[in-house]
């Protein structure tokens, strides 16, 4: 995305991410309660959020498009296609229950149409994950199918619904 781009809301500011974001991240990615149905388990170092940030840097515009979010100047998630078409997001438990994720998600959804020219938007969830669902059928997501043990998280084996939001 250009340098210096901004995706403003009502309470928000959507930004790229930057090298400085770490500590931020970290804090997030290393926590249970927002890693129970991410593809990693928490991250214990904050070299594999490192890892994780650098991976995220390195994306090229035609790749994908990850914003940070940012609340009273503060990065408390991210939201974005981080390879199109697939949406992800993760918001520290701090602000879950706000509409923070809702309110970040609609400008991104709107860029991925409006600016990439995507036909759809697609999703895949832990079918336990219902604050995720409850996200994305709010945004028009439908449930296209599923899969049974997709992702092997530490030592645990998890499912997948797929969903997709298509071009209005
Ligand atoms: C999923 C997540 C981003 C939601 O963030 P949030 O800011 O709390 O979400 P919002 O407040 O915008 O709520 C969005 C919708 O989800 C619903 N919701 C939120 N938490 C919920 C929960 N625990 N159970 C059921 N529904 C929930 C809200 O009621 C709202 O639905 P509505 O608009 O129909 O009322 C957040 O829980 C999170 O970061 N989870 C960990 C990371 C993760 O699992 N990412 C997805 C991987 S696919």
């Amino acid at each position: 995305m250009p340098p210096g781009m901004r995706l403003v809301t009502q309470r928000l500011v959507l930004r790229p991410p930057e090298p400085g974001d770490l500590d931020a991240l970290h804090a997030i990615l290393r926590d249970p309660r927002a890693t129970r149905y991410w593809s990693t388990p928490p991250h214990a170092a904050i070299e594999r959020t490192r890892e994780w940030l650098d991976t995220t840097l390195a994306t090229r515009p035609h790749e994908g498009e990850d914003f940070i979010v940012e609340l009273d100047g503060l990065a408390v998630g991210k939201v974005g296609l981080y390879r199109f078409p697939e949406i992800g997001f993760i918001f520290h438990p701090d602000v879950w229950g706000q509409g923070i994720a809702s309110e970040a998600l609609a400008p991104v959804l709107e860029r991925a149409f409006a600016v990439h020219g995507l036909a759809q938007v697609t999703a895949d969830v832990d079918p336990r994950n219902a604050a995720s669902l409850a996200l994305l059928n709010r945004h028009g997501f439908r449930e296209t199918h599923r899969a049974a043990r997709t992702w092997l998280i530490g030592e645990e084996w998890c499912d997948s619904v797929y969903l997709a939001l298509a071009r209005p």
